[in-house]
């Protein structure tokens, strides 16, 4: 485990030695919330400038969140860019394109438009049956998933705009490490090719976590020295995801009744995970092709990439910023050239939805 206080110190030098552009999806309620604050935090009255373009759904949330970060940040830019859902890659689009015309028109700190760090904690598991949005694509597959990989897409110009000894970071949250428990079928990617047998809970979030891995690592190939892509599964953290109000009334009884005693002994706190989800954006987790690749500040060495490569430039961890172990997962996998397959996949329902047409498996 990475000691909490090599992680606060960490995120402090982050936000204290150079100015920060981040872009947070899905941050106007819990571990995205908390991440945000952290950064905030970190930043302070003394750090370098930062601004953040929140994205979300909600301005009433929004609104309370950067009033607590200005609180922690009086010099800081907060900018709230409303979505409607993110369920269709359309909203998703159009963020995309309203974050690209602000960071155009008034680049922070003069120089050019960037972003530094993406953080994305959008959507939830859904228990029960698929749910096929108009685009074709099962809603939590789209949120966890495809939403996440065209925020990425769709930014990268400005990602690849940061200075050359910075690479961009990217955070998604999840469930990384969490490779077993269910069948990855490789024919139906998305699970809207027969989701009555193929869709599930399991089956979900094994089909997120494989594709994330592998569109991470095929990213960081692309652009060596220039992004550092980690996905994290962030342990268990009490947020408003525990009363959703889709969750069946099961789930909804089980939580009121461990969450007290899961509040005093398992969960993580939630300035904990904010501070530790922000740590992933720090040197320890090194854009790939990096040379000096023994210590990333002196203190925590250099985090092992998911395709046994130091400092590969995608990781998958665990909460605790500690690397998971899954070669054994994909050495198969990568015999049967998964990794171009899920790119295949991803950029398949790119362009058909895109054209604005309904994706079919
Ligand atoms: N909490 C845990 O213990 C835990 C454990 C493992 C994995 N995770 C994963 O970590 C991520 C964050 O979880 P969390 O507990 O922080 O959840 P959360 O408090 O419910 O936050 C989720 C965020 O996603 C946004 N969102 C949901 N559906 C959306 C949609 N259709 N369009 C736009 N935005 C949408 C929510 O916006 P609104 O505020 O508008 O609803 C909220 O900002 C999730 O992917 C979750 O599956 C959490």
């Amino acid at each position: 485990m990475v000691q909490l206080s090599a992680v606060e110190s960490a995120n402090i030098t982050l936000a204290q030695s150079r100015p920060l552009v981040a872009v947070f999806v899905g941050a106007t309620s819990g571990i995205g919330e908390y991440t945000l604050l952290a950064l905030a935090r970190a930043h302070g009255k003394t750090g370098k400038g930062l601004r953040v373009y929140l994205v979300g759904r909600s301005a009433a949330s929004a609104k309370s969140i950067i009033a607590e970060c200005q609180r922690l940040c009086p010099s800081g830019d907060f900018r709230f860019v409303q979505v409607d859902t993110l369920n269709l890659l359309q909203g998703t689009d159009e963020c995309c394109k309203q974050i690209t015309k602000l960071e155009t028109a008034e680049p922070f700190g003069g120089g050019e438009p960037r972003i530094d760090i993406l953080c994305m904690t959008q959507g939830f598991v859904r228990f029960g049956a698929a749910e096929i949005t108009p685009e074709g694509l099962e809603v939590s597959m789209a949120l966890l998933y495809y939403s996440r990989m065209r925020f990425t897409t769709n930014l990268l110009h400005l990602l690849l705009a940061t200075p050359p000894s910075h690479p961009a970071h990217i955070l998604s949250v999840f469930g990384a490490g969490l490779e077993k428990g269910a069948t990855l079928h490789l024919d139906d990617l998305s699970l809207t090719k027969d989701p009555k047998a193929h869709y599930g809970f399991l089956n979900l979030r094994v089909h997120v976590v494989h594709m994330t891995t592998m569109f991470f690592e095929h990213l960081a190939q692309q652009h060596p020295g220039k992004l550092s892509l980690v996905h994290v599964y962030p342990g268990l953290v009490l947020t408003p995801a525990m009363n959703h109000p889709s969750y069946p009334w099961w789930f909804k009884a089980a939580a009121f009744v461990l969450k007290p005693i899961a509040k005093r002994t398992v969960a993580i706190k939630p300035e904990e995970i904010g501070n530790r989800v922000l740590f992933l954006a720090t040197p320890r987790y090194l854009a790939r092709g990096v040379e000096d690749v023994k210590t990333s500040d002196g203190q925590v060495p250099v985090a092992m990439g998911s395709d046994g490569v130091r400092g590969g430039g995608a990781y998958s961890c665990n909460w605790d910023g500690e690397t998971n172990d899954i070669e054994k997962f994909y050495v198969k996998l990568r015999e049967q050239g998964f990794e171009r397959k899920v790119v295949e996949h991803t950029d398949k329902v790119f362009e058909v939805v895109g054209r604005g047409n309904r994706f079919e498996e």
